[in-house]
């Protein structure tokens, strides 16, 4: 951690570089139907041999990310941190962590990503801050009803000497969600303990996120993915309510609450912080842009993605549905509808560092509990990785043809499945322990990637990686894919340069009458996608096929495919 004043600095203490400027375009609308591609820094590339991925690794990468045709890369935190949470647990959020590079080598990163015409979005962590933050340091150390504690949300326990939590309020990754501290006092932590809750009524902490917004933009930055944004703001009058029967509900119990009345998730005050940023991200050129992880029913969540808040938010909804014609559809029409009246663009997302990855998740049979599906090391029910290979590459250009951006998570261009066998023992989620050994957590999908078919990780790095990756990682790897018909890397690679080719407009129209199980629909001028989810082969609709998933068999479309036709 780097020592920093704990009074919020009004501008950045760092030079910002020079040489950002070539964005291939200074279009403020870039964002609307952009391919983001999310790197996890600690899983991508490894230049210095640590075995945990850094800033140089990523750099040496972007000609190939910029080859793969997305436009932007998402970066997970690369912040100083004792990755408790895998760096979600931020201690300075405006500096790197010394493991992973230096702020020059941000730099570095951000030209390099420019001059390939990638715009570079970063996390922002703002519902908690890491323990070992300087801010909580002070906290601890000033005592109780000291102004520093005032940061986070300190409480006294209840009980006759207040042994007791102040509520029944639950961690979203297990037990209670308040931690005692040596002089009795407890602390609010929605995740881990290591990550306490900001206290967002507080100036210091308003002032100090903007600082760091303007920090990153200043740095070249092009957006920012808002991490829990919608569990800022708290009802934190006294005395504190309890969540009875909705305690251990999380985000699912949302729905049990009126709109904008659960105490500390959705709350309406929290729009008054985005439209705030707002101001900010657009006293650049381009404006900054946004999404927001907000865990929310649709409704609800499109009010984050706001012109005048954040623009955007992941549509979860869509990563949530199980490859089903009418569920899909359904979820499709909705969110794109959600989205257009908030004025936002739709988002699409299959994979991210906190899901079991889709190549094997869409084939989990629906209602399957996917931690006891972990726990059994993927055997129970078993998945056939060529079958989750081939829906996750049918779904994959599903989502490419959708109108509105597409997000997608490091590794899923090679198909790589969960690695669902790692051993309770290499575990590093916090909420393996946090849930007393119950939940084995997220690791599957954090596994490093592989580059090569052969080396001591897979050509990660040049020694071993911190998790460790199974030897079917040789088969997926980039060597293994790379000009190579018919591979997953290819595939994405083809339906990219398509996609920036024949997108057009916003919208889409359904084609009705298809065969039962089958989705089809038109995109602006004579692209036309369609996907068979039924368990016979059908009719391919008129056009000329520019792409499918996997081969037709005599002219019909598979099960499990999805073909692009033109006109
Ligand atoms: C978000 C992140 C997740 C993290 C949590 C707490 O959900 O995506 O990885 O554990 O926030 O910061």
């Amino acid at each position: 951690m780097t020592d920093r004043p704990t009074a919020p600095d009004p501008r950045p203490p760092h030079p910002a570089p020079d040489a950002t400027p070539d964005l291939s375009s200074r279009d403020p609308d870039w964002w609307r139907q952009a391919v983001v591609y999310q790197i996890y820094p600690r899983s991508f590339a490894d230049a210095d041999g640590d075995g945990l991925g850094d800033l140089r690794g990523i750099t040496r990468r972007l000609t190939r990310l910029s080859a793969l045709g997305v436009d932007a890369l998402w970066l997970s935190p690369f912040y100083p941190s004792e990755l408790a949470d895998g760096g979600y647990d931020v201690a300075d959020p405006r500096d790197v962590d010394p493991r992973l590079g230096t702020l020059d080598d941000f730099d570095a990163l951000v030209r390099e990503a420019h001059r390939l015409g990638l715009k570079v979005i970063v996390d922002i962590v703002p519902n908690h801050t890491s323990h070992q933050h300087v801010w909580f340091q002070e906290a601890l150390r000033a005592g109780p009803g000291s102004p520093a504690r005032d940061r986070y949300v300190f409480r006294d326990g209840r009980g006759a000497s207040g042994e007791l939590p102040p509520t029944d309020w639950q961690s979203v990754f297990g037990g209670s969600a308040w931690q005692r501290v040596p002089d009795g006092q407890w602390y609010l932590h929605l995740f881990a303990a290591e990550q306490p809750d900001l206290n967002w009524d507080h100036p210091d902490v308003r002032e100090d996120f903007r600082t760091t917004l303007r920090f990153w933009s200043d740095r070249g930055v092009d957006g920012f993915r808002i991490d829990v944004a919608h569990a800022l703001t708290k009802d934190l009058e006294e005395p504190l309510r309890d969540l009875g029967d909705h305690a251990a509900g999380g985000e699912a119990a949302l729905v049990d609450f009126a709109p904008g009345t659960h105490p500390f998730y959705d709350r309406d005050e929290t729009h008054e912080i985005y439209r705030d940023w707002r101001k900010i991200f657009d006293t650049y050129t381009p404006p900054r842009t946004a999404v927001a992880e907000a865990w929310v029913p649709g409704a609800r969540r499109a009010l984050y993605a706001r012109p005048d808040e954040l623009g955007q938010a992941f549509n979860f909804e869509y990563l949530e549905a199980v490859w089903d014609a009418d569920e899909l559809r359904q979820v499709i029409t909705d969110s794109l509808a959600t989205a257009q009246a908030a004025g936002a663009s739709a988002t699409w997302v299959l994979s991210n560092h906190d899901v079991i990855r889709h190549a094997s998740r869409l084939m989990l049979p629906p209602g399957t509990d996917t931690n006891a599906w972990l726990l059994s090391g993927g055997k129970a029910p078993a998945v056939d990785p060529e079958a989750g290979l081939r829906r996750a590459r049918a779904a994959t250009l599903l989502m490419l043809a959708l109108p509105g951006s597409a997000y997608v998570y490091q590794g899923e261009e090679l198909g790589l499945p969960e690695v669902a066998d790692l051993p309770t023992s290499v575990l590093q989620d916090p909420i393996w322990e946090q849930t007393g050994r119950v939940r084995k957590g997220r690791d599957g999908c954090r596994v490093p990637l592989p580059w090569t078919t052969t080396g001591p990780s897979y050509g990660f790095g040049a020694n071993g990686a911190w998790l460790p990756q199974p030897p079917s990682f040789a088969a997926y790897s980039v060597e293994a894919q790379d000009g190579v018909e018919g591979s997953t890397l290819e595939l994405y690679r083809t339906a990219l340069r398509l996609r920036r080719k024949l997108i057009d407009g916003e919208t889409l129209k359904w084609a009705e009458d298809t065969p039962e199980g089958v989705l089809q629909f038109d995109r602006g001028d004579g692209w036309r996608c369609v996907t068979n989810l039924s368990a016979a082969p059908v009719p391919l609709p008129p056009g000329e096929v520019a792409l499918t998933s996997a081969p037709l068999e005599d002219g019909h479309l598979p099960p499990d495919t999805t073909a692009w036709l033109t006109r």
